[in-house]
């Protein structure tokens, strides 16, 4: 014989558990919310690439230019406008983006995102 209640209760269990992103956003208030990097003024106008590529792409760029620095010193990363940069992590990503934890951070803790390349390179954060 079929037991009702317990189909019943297992299927509650079920969806509960199947749904628990959607319930527990909408719980925590998160539903819809977006991370807001802030770009600090001191950065200028454009990145070292367009920003489109580097949202989609900056932990590719990073991994080109730590291969291509550390493998064949590689130094010089020559931008679509004919500017040219230091291949480096904290002297030109952090020189620009000098607010870390407004900028790289918003981004990475709202992905859970954890880099771990801040356990070797220093982070300069001038502020804004
Ligand atoms: C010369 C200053 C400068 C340097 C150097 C620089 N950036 Fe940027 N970056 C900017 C500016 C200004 C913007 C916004 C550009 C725009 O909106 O068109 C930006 C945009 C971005 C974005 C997109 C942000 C968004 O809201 O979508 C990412 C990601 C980023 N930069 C990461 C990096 C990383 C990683 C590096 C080093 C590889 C780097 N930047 C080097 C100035 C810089
Ligand atoms: C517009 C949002 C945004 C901003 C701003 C941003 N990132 Fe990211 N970052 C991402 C996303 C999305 C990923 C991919 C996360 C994943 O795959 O889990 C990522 C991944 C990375 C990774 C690879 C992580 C890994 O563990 O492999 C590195 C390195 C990185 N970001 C560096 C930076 C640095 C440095 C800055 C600031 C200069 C920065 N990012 C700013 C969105 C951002
Ligand atoms: C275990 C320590 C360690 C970790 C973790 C690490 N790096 Fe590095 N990285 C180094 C060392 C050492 C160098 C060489 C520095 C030199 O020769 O001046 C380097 C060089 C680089 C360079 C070129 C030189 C420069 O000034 O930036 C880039 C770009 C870079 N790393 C990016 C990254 C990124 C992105 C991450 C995280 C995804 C990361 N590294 C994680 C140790 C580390």
């Amino acid at each position: 014989m079929y037991d009702k209640g317990k189909i019943i209760t297992g299927i509650v269990v079920f969806l509960l558990l199947v749904l628990f992103p959607v319930w527990y956003s909408a719980l925590a208030g998160r539903t819809g919310h977006v991370p807001d990097p802030v770009i600090s003024k001191s950065a200028g106008d454009r990145c070292v690439e367009p920003a489109e590529y580097m949202r989609s792409s900056h932990m590719d760029l990073l991994d080109a230019w730590r291969d291509d620095y550390v493998r064949h010193g590689g130094r010089a990363h020559v931008a679509p406008d004919g500017t040219r940069y230091e291949k480096s992590l904290v002297n030109t990503c952090l020189r620009c983006h000098d607010n870390k934890s407004e900028f790289c951070d918003r981004c990475h803790d709202y992905l859970g995102a954890k880099p771990i390349c801040w356990d070797c390179h220093v982070v300069v954060e001038r502020g804004r």
